[in-house]
């Protein structure tokens, strides 16, 4: 028999609103007389305003439907898996009784957009069982911010467990516009899509959307040993989940009959920027397993990177290499007189001459022209980080080889920060998304723990708020990043305000923001370029203005965030200022408004010093914010990197000035930007001395 539904879900009575109390106690009574499993169980949100409620339907499946402010949102959608050899995971499921509880903590993380995050949720788990005595406990919990639930399930007797299909669908309760990217297993670096909700084929997630006056978005949280879930529209708005498949087709294999799945999530906010501002994918993820967490600190960092990009330098050891002792002392040089705590080098290390196939990195072998010891120990007397580079060219099991030597020995170098890559199909005909490489990316991240290593994921699988758990996975890219507006038609200017709004809500980005020469003009000069792109066409370029450029540190969030650009186009430049004082280890943030693929204005606070940043997609805005983010009773120096008068991302894009200004709390700003532009602030409180 059911357990007091309603009663504990709905609690603290006399904090609901009336309207809920009144429907919480009829559930109650209802479900007390009826003493039927098939009544609707339901959890309230603390403030009341999100209910979830869970039923069997009259053929007895597995439902639950979602309403935001007593009105539809996610109407009755589909719960429960498939499994291959007779395993039972969806039919003839009873409802045993219901456990309801209540979460309020406030926890920290050594970094984040928020170093303390507040946790409260209502809880309810609801206990199954079928005639076999396969258990199953579906665990809900809803915030104030939305929904996240997860199954869990113990199958007796069961030696192995091979999921074929997920059957949870999100039957979105009326049609809206949606922002997303395709779904695909190999890749999430594709062009963001404005759509009807009722237009979506398949979609990727964090997939956003707003239906009736709400915005929500439909993800996943703690991926660790599952494959990812993509959306498919099985029409009338109802979106199924779909998992990446193993070669053979099996979705996901579970060794023994007990397996719990990543929470299936959806963020609810009546603001766009609510989404962004929430903290519901940490709060689902397990806290920190790491016994210390004292050697993981944010950076800015520059490297040897873009030239390549560019075809100025190369990967490869040749006249044009990249990654040379005296390239790197310059980079060195570079980062400590521009107070700047890394430098990546890619192209050091044997394996690249021969791109193309099956890659054979060797992870111990740097290049003849790259003398590492030599750098490391100047890197450290100048006191900068080396940040390493493991390219995998996808060949996952060249690298997991090597894994435990190639971290030792950077270790033994003093490197404790590495970006690794996976550009590249996976041999053996796994893909990028599966169950199989989430394991790898997970194995990475547990070596890199092992020597103390943050990381820095390309083509990462993605971001689920593991970095709470091991916050040494700092960053990752995961979508249409920088590289794409060096041999691609590019972003365009709403690439970069649509991010903050799905990519983002995911994770911390390696976007690598920060170009200064927005039209390649001294790349296309240079004799020694090697013309591999399209760069040469009219097409390619940055399509933002320069301070816009600037703007993206502080609104497309990384831990580990990069001046993207080769440092020629940073020396003596005025506007670099902005990144000589930015600090990537903020304490505080707030998305201050935006909406999905327009615009985004946010502030991000790191001691006592304040950054924001604001951007526009191809339209010329101004926007109004309160400096009520300022420390009240304190006065600063304002910093604003502005578009120019004549300022326009297609035709005039580096038009910018600085303007310095006194501001306090009480003050509004008037942020004007211009086509594709944007703006960029520091804020500095003044003392006595300053
Ligand atoms: C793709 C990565 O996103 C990029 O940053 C890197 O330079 C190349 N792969 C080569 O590793
Ligand atoms: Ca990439």
């Amino acid at each position: 028999m059911l357990m007091p539904l309603g009663k504990a879900s709905c609690l603290p009575l006399t904090i609901m609103p009336m309207k809920h109390s009144l429907f919480c106690t009829l559930v109650l009574l209802l479900s007390l007389v009826a003493c039927d499993d098939r009544q609707p169980t339901e959890v309230c949100s603390p403030d009341g305003h999100i209910r979830l409620t869970f039923s069997l339907d009259s053929d007895r499946h597995m439902v639950y439907r979602i309403d935001v402010n007593d009105t539809a949102f996610i109407a009755s959608s589909s719960l429960g898996f498939l499994a291959d050899g007779g395993v039972n995971l969806s039919e003839g499921l009873k409802v045993i009784d219901a456990d309801f509880s209540t979460t309020d903590e406030t926890w920290s993380q050594p970094w984040g957009e928020n170093k303390n995050i507040r946790n409260h949720y209502n809880e309810m788990a609801v206990h199954l069982t079928d005639a076999a005595d396969t258990r199953l406990t579906l665990r809900f919990r809803v915030f104030d911010d939305g929904v996240g639930f997860r199954y869990e399930y113990d199958v007796v007797g069961a030696d192995s467990i091979l999921v074929t299909d997920e059957l949870t669908t999100f039957h979105i309760a009326q049609d809206g516009t949606s922002w997303s990217i395709p779904a695909n297993y190999e890749t999430y670096e594709l062009t963001y899509r404005t759509l009807p909700i009722s237009g979506i084929d398949t979609a990727n997630t964090p997939m956003t959307f707003k239906a009736g006056s709400n915005y929500a978005s439909i993800h996943e949280a703690a991926l660790t040993d599952f494959p990812e879930m993509t959306l498919k529209n099985l029409g009338d708005r109802c979106l199924k989940a779909e998992l990446a498949p193993w070669p053979d087709g099996v979705k996901a294999r579970v060794s023994g009959g007990s397996f719990t799945t990543p929470w299936r999530t959806l963020q609810i906010a009546s603001k766009a920027v609510g989404l962004i501002n929430s903290g519901l994918i940490l709060n689902l993820n397990e806290p920190c397993a790491l016994e210390t967490t004292d050697w993981i600190r944010p950076m800015k960092y520059i490297g040897v990177w873009w030239g390549m990009h560019l075809g100025v330098e190369s990967w490869v050891i040749n006249d044009r290499h990249g990654a040379t002792t005296a390239n790197a002392k310059r980079y060195i040089d570079f980062a400590a007189a521009n107070n700047i705590e890394g430098v990546m080098f890619e192209g050091w290390n044997e394996g690249w001459e021969n791109w193309g196939g099956t890659q054979h990195f060797d992870y111990t072998k740097p290049y003849a022209d790259f003398d590492i010891r030599e750098i490391a120990r100047y890197a450290k007397e100048k006191g900068v980080e080396i940040i390493g580079h493991h390219e995998t060219g996808g060949n996952i099991f060249n690298y997991e080889r090597q894994l435990d030597t190639a971290y030792q020995w950077y270790a033994d170098l003093g490197i404790h920060c590495v970006k690794t890559g996976y550009a590249g199909g996976l041999p053996g005909g796994y893909n990028h998304h599966g169950q199989f490489n989430v394991r790898h990316y997970r194995n990475v991240v547990q070596t890199a723990a092992r020597y103390h290593t943050t990381l820095d994921v390309h083509e990462p699988i993605k971001d689920t708020g593991i970095r709470r758990t091991y916050p040494n996975m700092m960053t990752r890219e995961g979508a249409r990043g920088m590289e794409w507006n060096a041999w691609s038609e590019g972003n365009l200017p709403e690439h970069q305000v649509m991010l903050p709004f799905t990519r983002l809500l995911a994770g911390p980005m390696d976007y690598t923001p920060g170009i200064f020469d927005i039209l390649y003009e001294r790349a296309k000069k240079n004799p020694a370029r090697k013309k591999w792109n399209m760069m040469d066409s009219k097409d390619c370029r940055i399509s933002t203005t320069l301070a816009k450029q600037i703007a993206e540190w502080v609104i497309l969030y990384s831990p580990l965030q990069m001046a993207a650009d080769m440092i020629e186009n940073y020396e003596g430049h005025p506007a670099f200022q902005f990144f000589r004082d930015f600090d990537a280890d903020c304490d505080w943030s707030e998305a201050l408004a935006g909406e999905p693929g327009e615009f985004i204005v946010t502030v991000r606070r790191a001691g006592d010093k304040f950054f924001l940043g604001a951007a526009t997609n191809q339209e010329a805005r101004t926007v109004s914010v309160k400096t009520d983010f300022l420390e009240k009773g304190k006065t600063y120096r304002a910093v604003i990197y502005a578009d120019g008068k004549n300022a326009d991302w297609e035709t005039n894009p580096t038009d910018y000035e600085i303007i310095e200004r006194r501001l306090t709390a009480d003050d509004t700003l008037s942020i004007v930007m211009a086509r594709g532009g944007g703006q960029a602030i520091t804020f500095e409180q003044l003392t006595m001395d300053n």
